[in-house]
């Protein structure tokens, strides 16, 4: 969590003003977190244009290579030095690295005597996409040409005959600490991606994208907690009077702080150091362009089953009792709960691996995780990013973790070789260097040893940008002072009293509304009476001129829209001057710590849980994360802009590799209320990582708080539960082929151009679409049914077809119901619900047919152990169906009696969209089976008999 800055607007409540202490240490001043006051370049009207001042190069020495083609960029006058020092050549390599990928690299050649050394992204620690088997450029989809001077290019589908990158008419600038360059886009361009950033809207143009991985609450159009430079283009064209759709998928691979700006007509990039490494894959559905690009830079992990079911976690769970009670309650309620979580909590003062021995005493809560084990329930805790230092004067204090690690030299220094020493929740912190040759073994002997004594099931890493609430190395020479306590007080503390509630809770609980409004006020008066607001307005920093060949990392000379503080990059994160084994600074890897760190914590627990899947739940991502982790959305607030905004997390994190992805349900900051938590514990059911969350202080909202809710919830939960085997075979085919699960709906139905822009509704895998009330006090939901000419929708409840025209219809959405439609076309494996995923894995399976207009439909089903990290024995049974048949075809690994307690039988088939009643129904080989044909709705629904179970090879079922 983080409680500062930015995200304090949102969290209201939550102030930055001077703290009461809640323990008796020292409070950190909140002045330690101010940088400088920057002025972001693309705010300063008086910025210069690097594209009016530059020469731009010019091209010479183009010579053909294997997979495509060399040549050398030569400055093409006089050095701008605008905002770096200019580069006089370059390299461009071109490769036609397979049909549908191209690369262009552009990097320096040779870096001139007496500069640093150049950073450019490590191989080892992000995947690069390899040219492997080189296609060259006539067995591509690509084409690549270029003018010589001034120096640009552009990137051809050939299949199609579109540009889709052109930087002609523009001027390349690359400096040792800005690289700019501009490409054209039609006016049928439509830009999705590029984040960790939640956006007005789901398509960019005419927004500002900035990338520089930030602790900071999820503000709109704010640079968030990770990396992703990557879009999705999808542009439609007419073709024989009919709209087309077409999709590419652009991959630039630079992590340095950097801003895209997205207009209609081009994109213009900048980043502040590193090299340009463009990646195009052509398509050309939006689909295709997922798969290719996920699959590059490391396809999902599948995720352990028992992930899959609803998880309950809150900041200020304050001991084993009140975990105990959680969960009790929720099995009171009969409400499914799976995993209890613990936010830093149960901490021995906020240090990694320890337990607080007065309100998490080790043996009883070793006894705790037991029972919790005993009932096939879990627990995760949180691990944060930074690691305490021990007070030299305090000799009673220890803390060996540190010490292991200071021994093993694994942490980030200062330029003078001393440790690095920030700030975080326990006080002066330092940060592990994931550079340093012994990291990995004191990241894993940490876990191993401590997992000895607290057996925990996941772990959830947090504050990984790598967060510190302070500016610079602030604890050198002062962690005698350790404890101390963070800059800003902490919500529930004297002065940061939650009163906020959602939209409209003055319309639905007006008196409480106007309570909390009026002790809000007065909180306010008396936080403003103790700090009051400042009326000096600071001037903005002047950054130093270029030094030639020098770099300016604290302050580089283009300053990115980094929307953290006052917009240094120094401010609540590490500073860009912390230095790595490997010789590269913060300001070279920053967005890639949090990344580094999930890799290393997924080895760890490798080595932890051996042979099985370790299960993680991280904060900052980048390229590849999914390989490793699940992610969540950050800390969004108790309200209905964050639940409507969480579907456009969900899709975005899809295009980016990270399919196993969820928000904090009913809202992190602020408190919910009763109608909102409905909303959201019935949406979130819909979602790959199901959780609820919560601040500390704010009012209870687990499910089971309003009667409301827990009714909501069990109804959602129980079709959540029953589609269990869906999620898992859609987890696998992503973990197989790169593919997303939640899916947009321009993705479905690519031709369909009024999906633009649709964020509001959304798929699970193909054959499922959810149309959720996102608006406070509605009661109906207007929302589009697609059609690709034989689509047929159905009523998740009924069964019944309903509207399939490609037009917006209204339906009810009374609070406690949330629209689901089944696709035709698709068959989805069900399972009877149960109260966990382990009891839910004992009992039946079901399928459901949902016939298209040409009566047909498939789907699949994929069945293992649901933890072996290598899994040695599956069933993955191909379904397909026709007006008259089902049939299933199986094939296995292993050994499938390995299985028998998964292979359950299937008791019941639905068809959907069956015209009329047929009269037998037959499995192969065997007896007839009891049906019932609903003629209304037109379901029929099949009885098996209780040998039938899925297998190898063929199997059948007919009607007629
Ligand atoms: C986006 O950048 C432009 C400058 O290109 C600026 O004028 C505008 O205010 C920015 N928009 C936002 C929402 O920050
Ligand atoms: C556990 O914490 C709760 C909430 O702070 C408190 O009311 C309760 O007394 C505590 N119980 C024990 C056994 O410490
Ligand atoms: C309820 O609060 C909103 C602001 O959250 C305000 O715009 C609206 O006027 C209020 N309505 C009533 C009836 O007080
Ligand atoms: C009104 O709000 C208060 C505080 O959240 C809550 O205790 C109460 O149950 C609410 N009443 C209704 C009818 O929602």
């Amino acid at each position: 969590m983080k409680v500062q800055s930015v995200g304090a607007a949102l969290l209201a409540g939550v102030a930055t003003c001077a703290a009461e202490s809640f323990r008796p240490i020292p409070t950190l001043p909140a002045s330690i977190d101010n940088g400088e006051n920057i002025l972001p370049t693309i705010m300063n009207n008086s910025a210069v244009d690097a594209q009016a001042v530059c020469p731009g190069y010019k091209l010479m020495h183009m010579r053909e290579t294997k997979s495509g083609v060399d040549a050398r960029l030569y400055l093409a006058g006089k050095a701008c030095n605008v905002y770096g020092t200019d580069i006089d050549q370059l390299q461009l390599r071109v490769q036609y690295q397979t049909r549908d990928r191209l690369s262009v690299q552009i990097f320096p050649a040779n870096i001139p005597e007496g500069q640093e050394p150049w950073y450019i992204v490590n191989d080892e620690q992000v995947q690069r996409p390899l040219d492997r088997m080189p296609v060259g450029p006539n067995g591509s989809d690509w084409e690549f040409s270029y003018v010589a001077s001034p120096f640009s290019f552009e990137v051809k589908r050939k299949s199609t005959g579109d540009v889709v990158f052109s930087t002609s008419g523009t001027k390349l600038v690359f400096e040792n600490q800005f690289v700019e360059w501009k490409t054209s886009l039609p006016s049928n361009a439509n830009i999705y991606g590029l984040g960790d950033i939640i956006s007005e809207n789901f398509e960019l143009k005419g927004a500002n994208r900035t990338i520089y991985a930030a602790d900071i609450g999820d503000s709109p159009e704010a640079n968030l907690y990770g990396a992703h430079p990557f879009y999705l283009d999808h542009r439609y064209v007419k073709v024989n009077g009919k709209t087309k759709g077409y999709a590419h998928g652009v991959y630039s691979r630079n992590f340095h702080g950097q801003d895209i700006l997205v207009r209609e007509g081009g994109i213009t990039w900048r980043t502040i150091g590193g090299s340009i490494d463009l990646f195009f894959f052509s398509g050309p559905t939006p689909a295709k362009v997922t798969r290719s690009y996920v699959t590059e830079i490391g396809k999902p992990a599948l995720p352990q089953y028992w992930t899959l079911g609803f998880h309950q976690c809150r900041w200020g769970y304050a001991n084993i009792t009140e975990l105990d009670d959680v969960v009790k309650n929720y099995q009171k309620f009969q409400i499914p709960v799976e995993t209890i979580w613990s936010d830093i909590d149960y901490m021995d003062q906020y240090r990694d691996w320890t337990v607080d021995e007065n309100t998490f005493p080790q043996a009883e809560f070793k006894t705790f995780l037991d029972g919790l084990h005993a009932q096939h329930l879990h627990w995760v805790p949180i691990v944060d990013a930074a690691i305490y230092v021990p007070n030299p004067s305090n000799g009673s204090e220890s803390y060996a973790s540190y010490d292991r690690g200071h021994a093993l030299d694994v942490f980030m220094k200062n330029e003078d070789g001393s440790e690095y020493i920030g700030a975080v929740w326990p006080g002066f912190t330092v940060f592990p260097d994931w550079s340093a040759p012994n990291v990995q073994e004191w990241w894993t002997n940490e876990f191993l040893a401590w997992f000895k004594e607290i057996p925990f099931d996941g772990i959830w890493l947090d504050m990984n940008e790598v967060s510190s609430f302070c500016v610079g190395s602030c604890g050198s020479g002062q962690v005698d002072m350790n404890p101390v306590h963070p800059p800003f007080s902490l919500p529930g503390e004297k002065g940061s009293i939650i009163y906020s509630y959602p939209e409209g809770f003055n319309l639905t609980n007006a008196t409480e509304a106007a309570a909390a409004a009026s002790s809000s006020k007065a909180q306010d008066a008396y936080n403003s009476k103790v700090n009051p607001p400042s009326t000096v307005t600071t001037p903005y920093y002047q950054i130093p001129a270029v030094t030639p060949n020098v770099r300016n990392i604290n302050h580089p000379p283009y300053a990115i829209n980094n929307a953290q503080g006052s917009h240094d990059l120094a401010i609540h994160a590490v500073s860009p001057n912390a230095t790595h084994h490997d010789g590269s600074s913060d300001y070279d890897v920053h967005s890639l710590w949090g990344f580094l760190e999930t890799k290393a914590t997924f080895e760890a627990l490798l080595k932890v849980f051996p042979g099985k899947r370790p299960f993680l739940l991280a904060r900052s991502t980048a390229p590849g994360s999914g390989k490793y982790t699940a992610h969540w959305g950050g800390d969004n607030a108790s309200t209905f802009y964050y639940m409507r905004k969480s579907i456009q997390q969900a899709l975005n994190f899809g295009l980016f590799g990270i399919p196993f992805f969820g928000v904090d349900t009913c809202g992190f900051g602020g408190n919910s209320d009763l109608e909102l938590c409905s909303r959201w514990m019935q949406l979130s059911a819909f979602f790959t990582f199901y959780r609820n969350h919560n601040i500390i202080s704010a009012n209870s909202q687990e499910a089971y708080v309003w009667a409301d809710v827990a009714s909501a919830s069990k109804t959602a939960m129980s079709i959540r539960y029953s589609l269990l085997p869906y999620f898992y075979t859609l987890m696998y085919h992503a973990h197989k082929s790169g593919s997303t699960v939640l899916r947009a709906l321009s993705w479905e139905f690519p031709d369909d151009e009024n999906l633009i822009n649709n964020d509001y509704q959304f798929m699970v895998g193909g054959g499922l679409m959810v149309l959720p009330a996102l608006d406070q006090g509605v009661t109906k939901v207007t929302g589009y049914f697609p059609t690709d000419g034989s689509t047929t929708w159905y009523d998740w409840y009924t069964g019944a077809a309903t509207f399939s025209d490609g037009k917006n219809h209204t339906v009810d959405a009374p609070l406690g119901h949330i629209p689901v439609y089944v696709r035709g076309g698709h068959i989805l494996p069900l399972q009877a619900p149960a109260l966990t995923t382990y009891q839910a894995r004992k009992n039946p399976f079901e399928i459901l047919v949902a016939l298209d207009k040409s009566g047909t439909a498939s789907g699949s089903v994929y069945i293992d152990d649901g933890e072996s990290q290598n899994v040695k024995d599956a069933l993955f049974v191909a379904l397909r169906a026709t007006k008259t048949s089902l049939s299933l075809n199986g094939v296995s690994i292993g050994n499938l009696n390995n299985l028998k307690s998964y292979l359950t039988n299937v008791a019941t088939v639905y068809v959907l969209g069956v015209s009329a009643k047929p009269s037998a129904v037959k499995v192969a080989g065997s007896e007839n089976c009891q049906f019932e044909y609903d003629s209304q709705t037109k379901k029929l629904t099949i009885k098996l008999p209780s040998s039938f179970v899925y297998s190898k090879g063929k199997q059948q079922i007919t009607w007629a």
